[in-house]
């Protein structure tokens, strides 16, 4: 209740603070192409789906799935009520709030037709998983792809790659997948940033993290 009201109340300073920078119209020259002082305010635009997304992904995926999101319909009253209570349960989505609960409503909204979860039959799981050739990343170089590693990546997945803001990257199906494994790197994933690594340093990588397990 107390956060809801939070909400409320910074709605309301925002609010204030657009009126302050509102133009002036001065008394004696009226120009017509000033906006009217008490026309009601435009809707603001909506939210981009990289910005949105990007706004999940940093303050809503640490708890649960990104399903329990998608497979809402809610109006934009009841996604700015769900965005307020995350955050008294620990979202640290703070004054972007107001933006997440707007592009949530227009994306997860009664408009929006009705969910289909993704259905993955067994033997699409099982390859997703499996084990891939090494080709140009077979037979790196273990003590090498560890000072590779702190100075690269441990700063996010942690000295023993045990997690941090990365993953635990311990004992990973992607660590057989070597390809992919580069892949990852190379575009990035969530968090995580593209980072232009070599063929070479990618099996460096590969074989010092294989050896964690
Ligand atoms: C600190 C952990 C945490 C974070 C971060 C978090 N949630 Fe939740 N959320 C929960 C818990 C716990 C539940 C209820 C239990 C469950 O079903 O998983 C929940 C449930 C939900 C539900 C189901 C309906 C409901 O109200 O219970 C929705 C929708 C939801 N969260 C949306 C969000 C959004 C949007 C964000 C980002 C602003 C977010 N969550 C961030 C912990 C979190
Ligand atoms: C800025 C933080 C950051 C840095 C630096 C970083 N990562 Fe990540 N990495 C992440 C996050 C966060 C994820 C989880 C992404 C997701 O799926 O949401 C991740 C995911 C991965 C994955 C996918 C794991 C899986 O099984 O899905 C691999 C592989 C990976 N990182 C390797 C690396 C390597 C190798 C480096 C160093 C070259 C590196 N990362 C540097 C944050 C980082």
């Amino acid at each position: 209740m107390r956060a809801a009201l939070a909400f409320v109340g910074a709605v309301i300073l925002v609010a204030g603070c657009r009126e302050k920078t509102a133009p002036q119209s001065t008394p004696v020259s009226i120009d017509a192409s000033q906006p009217a002082l008490d026309a009601a305010p435009a809707a603001p635009p909506p939210v981009d789906a990289a910005t949105g997304e990007l706004m999940v992904t940093n303050h809503c995926l640490s708890c649960h799935s990104r399903e329990i999101i998608e497979q809402q319909r809610l109006t934009s009253a009841q996604w700015s009520k769900v965005v307020a209570k995350m955050a008294t349960w620990g979202s640290l989505i703070g004054p972007d709030s107001e933006k997440l609960a707007r592009y949530l409503s227009d994306r997860y909204g009664p408009q929006s037709g009705p969910w289909r979860p993704k259905s993955s039959d067994a033997n699409e799981a099982r390859k997703a998983i499996e084990p891939t050739k090494d080709g140009p990343l077979a037979g790196g170089n273990a003590a090498l792809g560890k000072g590779y590693f702190a100075a690269n990546c441990a700063v996010c997945h942690g000295a023993d790659a045990g997690g941090l803001v990365g993953v635990n990257l311990v004992d990973r199906a992607q660590l057989f997948r070597a390809t992919e494994f580069a892949n990852s790197v190379r575009t990035g994933r969530g968090l995580m940033p593209p980072h232009p690594i070599t063929d070479r340093d990618a099996a460096n990588v590969l074989a010092y993290l294989r050896a964690l397990r």
